[in-house]
């Protein structure tokens, strides 16, 4: 199977590429390599994956030293005429967009490059996968499109127009985008609504990695609306999982084959026991600095995993304990 994961310098496309790669695929893995965080962990990430500073250079493919079946190239997804080029010549199998625009808090002050990213990328990725037919198009969505939603857990079928944020928005407008193109051009396409994703090369803007480093370093960590908050923390082995587990499954093919699935782990914990969890791993006391809710912020994510239970007989099983472990042995060698 030849596939197309785009963000393969990103978290989750990282493993989601080192786990085609390792199985023999054939794997091409796209990146603008953008700098909304630090880019020497992109690196570490592609040098891990076999690529040396050679795959930094744009539009040029370039095969990994590991795998002889993973090729890397960098460019981006707005690029439409490099995107309809890279489909052309390459034919994919299967296509699994990663490549985003992350990050909640950073859409207040850079709205523009969500709607780049996530919106014009995607109508990009959809035109080619219109144009140079696929047999799967699969596509990272988010927990965040159920944005205000009191109702828990959080259902598949739950009515999402209450974003919290533009990055849920344009999440949500991915997933409309997709319905038309499957109803339109029969593209059978999977939207991945992921859970909060933790683990070692992990996101250094988000809570995991921050507060781990704030705790080894002695900085106060900031509790956002005063610790009263509830996440469904997802190792990002269970997300790789679940992805493999769905990405051969394209949707029914009845008359849209469309699809959405919640990955997560469906176990809500409150940020304090996270912050406790940390705390027990690293033995160290953290400094705590109470502060209101950030704005895009929503109070719970909690992921209702039935329908990927049902479907594929998956679901994430790492505990808090064994993940957060898995994260501080990452960061700072074996406990
Ligand atoms: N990590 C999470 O908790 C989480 C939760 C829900 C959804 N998601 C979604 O999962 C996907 C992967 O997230 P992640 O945590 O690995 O984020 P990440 O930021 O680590 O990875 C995204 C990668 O996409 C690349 N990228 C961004 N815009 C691009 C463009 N225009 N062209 C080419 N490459 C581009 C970036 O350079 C980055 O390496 C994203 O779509 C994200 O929105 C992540």
């Amino acid at each position: 199977m030849k596939i197309l994961i785009t963000g393969a310098a990103g978290f989750i496309g990282h493993y989601t590429a080192m786990h085609y790669a390792g199985r023999g695929d054939s794997v091409v893995g796209l990146d603008n390599i953008n700098d909304y965080y630090e880019i020497t962990l992109k690196h570490k990430r592609g040098q891990l994956g076999g690529f040396t500073s050679e795959a930094m250079e744009s539009g040029k493919m370039v095969t990994s030293s590991i795998f002889p079946n993973y090729r890397f190239i960098k460019g981006d997804l707005t690029d439409k005429s490099f995107i309809d080029t890279l489909f052309k010549e390459e034919k994919f199998d299967i296509v699994c967009n990663l490549a985003a625009q992350a990050g909640v808090r950073y859409s207040i002050d850079n709205p523009y490059s969500y709607i780049q990213s996530n919106i014009v990328g995607f109508i990009n990725i959809l035109e080619a996968c219109r144009h140079y037919p696929v047999k799967h198009l699969v596509y990272a969505s988010s927990s965040s499109v159920y944005g205000m939603t009191e109702k828990t857990p959080f259902s598949e079928e739950d009515k999402c127009d209450n974003p919290a944020s533009l990055y849920a928005a344009t999440k949500k407008a991915d997933e409309l985008m997709a319905h038309v193109y499957s109803s339109l051009y029969k593209i059978p396409s999977t939207g991945l609504r992921f859970f909060t994703v933790y683990g070692p090369l992990g996101r250094p803007d988000m809570a995991p990695v921050l507060f781990m480093k704030a705790i080894m370093e002695d900085r106060p960590i900031k509790v956002f609306n005063h610790g009263n908050l509830f996440r469904d923390f997802t190792y990002i082995d269970d997300i790789v999982k679940g992805i493999a587990a769905v990405i051969n499954s394209p949707a029914p093919t009845g008359n849209i084959p469309y699809r959405i699935l919640n990955i997560g782990n469906s176990k809500p914990v409150a940020l304090m026991d996270f912050i406790h969890a940390i705390e027990d791993v690293t033995e160290k006391k953290a400094i705590l600095h109470y502060t209101e809710m950030q704005p895009g912020d929503v109070y719970i994510t909690f992921a209702d995993t039935t329908k990927l239970e049902k479907e594929f007989g998956y679901k994430p099983q790492t505990s808090i304990r064994e993940g957060v472990k898995a994260l501080y042995e990452s960061m700072y060698g074996k406990v």
